[in-house]
């Protein structure tokens, strides 16, 4: 069945990536999984465009010359083909982001995690079934720090017939939050790596590609919505920034969570969001307001010690019709850049619309530490190279094991059973255990320094997993948006401090089911989830400059028995390195 149907895509899709660009195709297959019911083609050509924003131009990368790239639109069970054919010089994958891949690890996406990337001239198509999954999603490229201008839209509506479990709004708009950068944000991974030293923050917080009027030369560089007074509007929000988290409001109108990381959820009316990097959430806004012209702005959440941030916030207008078009807009009250109690709201009201089915027995239970960490100098040239803390080089980890990408993907070196480029021991806890939120000071070098290493994690089909996540102080205490590929899980717990079990409260009733978790500032966080999807899988730190740093870890899930819990093939169209 699967072998089949795979013949008859091949010959199919060559005809039609032929003949259309930028096209829908809709083709009632009438196939079950994992054929999909229906078959979407895109295609997407990374390609350079010149842009100019804050008065100054520049080439950014881009899927088909859009900025933010092309939505991909589908329908729940709908099987995805995208056609990615690389036309720059530099590096490309793109990833699913909170696309399950069930039994299609191998498109997954991440850069010598499950792929090489896809060099100058060279194709690959990515095919993938929705398998039950429907929200707001969406795709970026996952290699270098090319994020800030690679990315889009997925929105995927119920199958036809099925209602959202709220009131019909009147329409819907795409909100993606961004950072952009004058410069070349390839060769700017590569300076701040040599430096050993922190990021520089974002030259502009960007809506929908725009920074708005705050910014320099900006004036008429603003997204809108035109809105009709009394209307409802559902806003798909997604933060694709590079390294920050941002909060997002609307002046003088509530928000009301209706989805969180593509699941529904209890409704939860509240002034203002956070979304980390990685997170997206649908919100209803009402227009009931006296007509006029709203801000709608983002600004930054940054919980971290001592870190430069860019603190002007983007704004958009969220505009009723009949308001005075130059008329002042409204200005939006964001939360002060360090107001936690503000994110731990959100965080609180975030529950699953249904009583879940959530693992009460756990198998395999992991704790892992998430922080910074202070490298000693190596370098000749400290100037140069080590800018850090007590000129040191910057790191990061989890459970101290400083994640190192390895030359090949791993997923092809676990298939094919190619040694040598990574290992499978990865610890279930810290090697050591200490006052993670306070201990470790800055000035002890043995505390701070972290172990090198392509470590991963084996689970067994079918393992009922729990991680808890804690947060350390090393360097500083910081809210990181952990990402798991491959898998939605359940948050059934967190606070602030160091994890302790005979405190910790957990909700199994209706906790939320999400792909990427902020672990509160100086606290932690407890997912569950069943270890059902094999392959390998990709789990970090979705600010980018902590993922370049080396804050993450793989998860490898064996194979089960038959065909349906068996890993297929890889593509014969796989890049190599
Ligand atoms: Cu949205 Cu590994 O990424």
């Amino acid at each position: 069945m699967v072998a089949r149907s795979t013949t008859f895509y091949y010959g199919f899709r060559r005809y039609i990536l032929f003949s259309c660009k930028y096209v829908v195709f809709l083709q009632a297959m009438a196939h079950e999984w994992p054929g999909g019911r229906s078959t979407r083609f895109y295609d997407f050509k990374v390609q350079t465009l010149r842009v100019t924003k804050l008065c100054n131009t520049k080439e950014i990368v881009t899927i088909n010359k859009m900025f933010p790239g092309p939505v991909v639109y589908a329908q729940e069970d709908d099987r995805i083909i995208v056609k990615v054919t690389n036309e720059t010089p530099y590096n490309a994958t793109i990833h699913w982001h909170g696309v399950r891949q069930k039994l299609s690890c191998w498109f997954d996406g991440p850069s010598y995690i499950t792929q090489c990337p896809i060099q100058a001239g060279q194709t690959f198509t990515y095919e993938f079934t929705l398998v039950k999954q429907k929200g707001t999603f969406f795709w970026h490229a996952h290699v270098s720090w090319l994020r800030a201008t690679v990315y889009g839209a997925i929105v995927v509506y119920p199958q036809t017939g099925v209602p959202y479990p709220f009131k019909y709004p009147y329409q819907e708009h795409i909100v993606i939050l961004g950072e952009y950068w004058l410069r070349d944000v390839v060769q700017l991974e590569r300076q701040v790596l040599a430096s050993g030293g922190a990021a520089p923050p974002a030259d502009a917080f960007t809506i929908n590609g725009h920074p708005g009027p705050n910014y320099n030369c900006s004036r008429n560089d603003i997204y809108k919505i035109d809105v009709v007074p009394g209307k409802t509007y559902l806003l798909r929000l997604i933060n694709a920034g590079l390294n920050m988290e941002n909060f997002f409001a609307i002046a003088n109108h509530k928000l009301t969570i209706v989805e969180a990381d593509a699941e529904y959820t209890k409704p939860f009316t509240t002034d203002r969001v956070m979304l980390g990097p990685g997170q997206t959430m649908n919100v209803l806004v009402t227009a009931n307001q006296p007509i006029g012209k709203y801000s709608m702005a983002i600004g930054p959440y940054m919980s971290a010690q001592n870190v430069a941030f860019q603190n002007i916030s983007a704004v958009a207008y969220f505009q009723y019709l009949g308001a005075v078009p130059n008329s002042i807009s409204l200005p939006a009250k964001l939360p002060s850049f360090n107001d936690n109690l503000a994110v731990q709201t959100v965080m609180d009201g975030l529950r699953s619309l249904n009583p879940v089915n959530v693992p009460k027995e756990i198998d395999t239970s992991l704790f892992v530490t998430v922080g910074l960490n202070v490298n000693k100098c190596r370098s000749k040239t400290p100037q140069q190279n080590c800018q850090g803390t007590n000129n040191g080089t910057m790191a990061a980890s989890m459970n101290n094991i400083s994640f190192v990408k390895p030359t090949i993907s791993i997923l092809e070196a676990y298939y094919k059973k190619i040694g040598g480029h990574f290992t499978e021991d990865f610890p279930g806890a810290p090697l050591r255990f200490y006052d993670f939120v306070n201990g470790a000071p800055n000035n002890a070098p043995n505390n701070t320094q972290a172990i090198n290493g392509t470590r991963t994690k084996v689970l067994e089909f079918g393992s009922r997993v729990q991680l808890i996540f804690q947060d350390t102080g090393t360097v500083t205490t910081e809210n990181h948006p952990i990402h798991l590929h491959g898998y939605s899980f359940y948050v059934v717990g967190y606070g602030t401090g160091n994890f302790n079990p005979q405190t910790a409260n957990f909700n199994l009733v209706d906790p939320p089911y999400i792909n990427t978790i902020g672990v509160p500032v100086g606290g932690w966080a407890a997912i569950r989830f069943v270890a059902d999807n094999p392959g390998v899988w990709f789990m970090h730190c979705h600010l980018d400059i902590h993922q370049s740093w080396g804050l993450g870890a793989v998860l490898i899930v064996e194979n089960g028995k038959g065909e349906m819990e068996t890993l297929p093939h890889p593509p014969a169209d796989l890049p190599r390195c």
